[in-house]
């Protein structure tokens, strides 16, 4: 009806045309030109047409296609933002250590907040936002000689993830002498999906502390990493573990027994580093495991790792390296000038040692023993979770120490990174090292896929020689068949 209608009165809608028409806009001289008009209009409606159906099918299939991608890539698209950081301390501690935290949050980037036992502190925007635990008063604490606080801390994880935030992948935990090296930390957890039950972690270095605690325990001041799918049902089911295991000391080992109560055991990650030792960790720093740098702990317990930097300016001047080449620092490589028979180990970012003679790779991946045990007394003995070996007392019996001064990027991959010579001892060294003052690396961006993260291999270094005062090392992948020796 309406279209036989429509049919017999044309011109309203032919006015109406008229009236969107341009030569309402750009009046025609001549009534001759309506054909063409007509045609133009035509054309303009097919344009318009055309452009439409482009436009909806491009955006279906490029909406399809781009969630396709995602479905299947995110396992590995885990960024900073995925990641909710949980800082354990007290109201005592805090006003100490945040200056740590401060290193290594950014208010931009990362997610974080800071539980105390008390409040009364004044904000500050350069740290995370603080929570105040709730009461834990009705839960039971039998270890002889602990401190009740492992309760508020173990609860810790059920209060961060019942904060209901949007989002998050991983919820993680630390103390507040804790430094984190935060995109590491999203490299390494992009290698697990977050939709399934996860607790990535590492160990203490200190055998005995496994011993007494659990060789599958992730260590609370290294800092671990439980799902977001594992973490929300924990955080339902804890509050009875922390009931049933009134018996324990820490608040890792209440976090430890639940977790393997839901049946989950840890993953390790050997980049997390509880540091259970005293002292020089300059031998630990130097035989960094061949993953990524995540977290050093008990900042406080150990010797300002720079010489003439204190603790936080030593972390800070680690850090600020990272900020340049994140995935390589503290990455080791090692490379020979068989010309002079001269052994030289680079930890990038930290420190390089140059050894006289030809020392074989194996012997200088294991750790040299420059600290001291974590547990003090006569009894104790130094076992290690790791290979070590002795690191000797006279200086003359070291190698060449240069520790790193600045480090910076030539605007695009490339990074150079200066270490000085740290003099002690008055030594007599080989003609070929004696002048040596500094030591210039070279290197690109170290990018870790998840292939290389899986099955991670370690680069390779050239000297560039003849060497007097400066020496310059570049360090780059290894052939296909290199063996890292010396040519002989
Ligand atoms: C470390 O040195 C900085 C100055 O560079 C200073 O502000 C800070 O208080 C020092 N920290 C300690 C613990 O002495
Ligand atoms: C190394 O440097 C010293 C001091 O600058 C200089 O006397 C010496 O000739 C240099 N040696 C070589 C081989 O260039």
């Amino acid at each position: 009806m309406n279209q036989t209608r429509r049919k017999r009165r044309p011109d309203p809608s032919l006015s109406r045309l008229d009236s969107l028409s341009p030569e309402m806009l750009f009046p025609a001289k001549s009534p001759s030109l309506t054909s063409s008009r007509i045609r133009y209009i035509f054309l303009l409606l097919t344009f318009c047409f055309i452009i439409y159906i482009i436009f909806s099918y491009g955006t279906t299939f490029r909406r399809e296609q781009i969630s396709s991608i995602a479905r299947s890539l995110s396992v590995f698209s885990t960024r900073r933002r995925h990641l909710l950081f949980s800082i354990a301390a007290s109201h005592d501690s805090w006003l100490r250590r945040s200056s740590y935290v401060r290193l290594w949050y950014s208010p931009e980037s990362t997610r974080a907040v800071v539980f105390l036992d008390r409040g009364g502190l004044e904000s500050d925007l350069t740290l995370p936002p603080v929570i105040v635990s709730k009461d834990v008063s009705r839960f039971p604490y039998n270890f002889p000689g602990g401190l009740r606080s492992a309760i508020r801390v173990a609860r810790v994880v059920k209060e961060t993830v019942d904060l209901g935030d949007k989002d998050v992948r991983w919820f993680v935990f630390g103390d507040d002498d804790t430094v984190f090296f935060v995109d590491n930390l999203v490299t390494v957890l992009s290698k697990y999906d977050h939709r399934k039950w996860y607790y990535v972690g590492s160990n203490s270095e200190f055998y005995d502390q496994n011993v007494r605690y659990s060789f599958d325990m992730a260590f609370g001041g290294g800092g671990f990493a439980i799902s977001a799918s594992l973490a929300k049902v924990l955080a339902k089911v804890l509050d009875s573990c922390l009931m049933r295991y009134s018996h324990m000391y820490g608040s890792d080992s209440r976090i430890f027994s639940c977790v393997a109560e839901l049946g989950v055991t840890l993953t390790h990650e050997p980049g997390f580093h509880q540091i259970d030792v005293r002292g020089n960790i300059f031998g630990l720093l130097c035989a960094h495991p061949l993953s990524p740098l995540v977290s050093l702990h008990h900042l406080d317990a150990v010797d300002p790792f720079f010489p003439k930097r204190n603790r936080t300016e030593s972390v800070a001047h680690l850090i600020g390296a990272a900020s340049f080449d994140s995935a390589r620092i503290l990455q080791q490589s090692v490379c020979y000038d068989s010309l002079n028979t001269v052994t030289v180990s680079v930890v990038w970012g930290y420190a390089v040692q140059v050894y006289e003679g030809n020392k074989l790779l194996p012997d200088l991946l294991t750790l040299q023993k420059t600290f001291s045990t974590w547990r003090r007394g006569s009894g104790v003995q130094s076992n290690y979770m790791f290979s070590t070996r002795e690191y000797p007392r006279d200086p003359c019996g070291r190698p060449l120490v240069f520790f790193l001064d600045s480090v910076g990027s030539d605007g695009t991959e490339g990074t150079w990174s200066n270490y000085n010579l740290h003099r002690v001892g008055n030594c007599h060294r080989a003609e070929a090292v004696e002048r040596l003052e500094r030591v210039r690396v070279l290197s690109r961006k170290l990018k870790h896929d998840v292939e290389q993260m899986v099955a991670p291999r370690r680069q390779c270094c050239d000297i560039s020689s003849p060497y007097n005062k400066s020496m310059v090392i570049n360090i780059r992948q290894c052939m296909p068949d290199e063996l890292i020796a010396m040519n002989t």
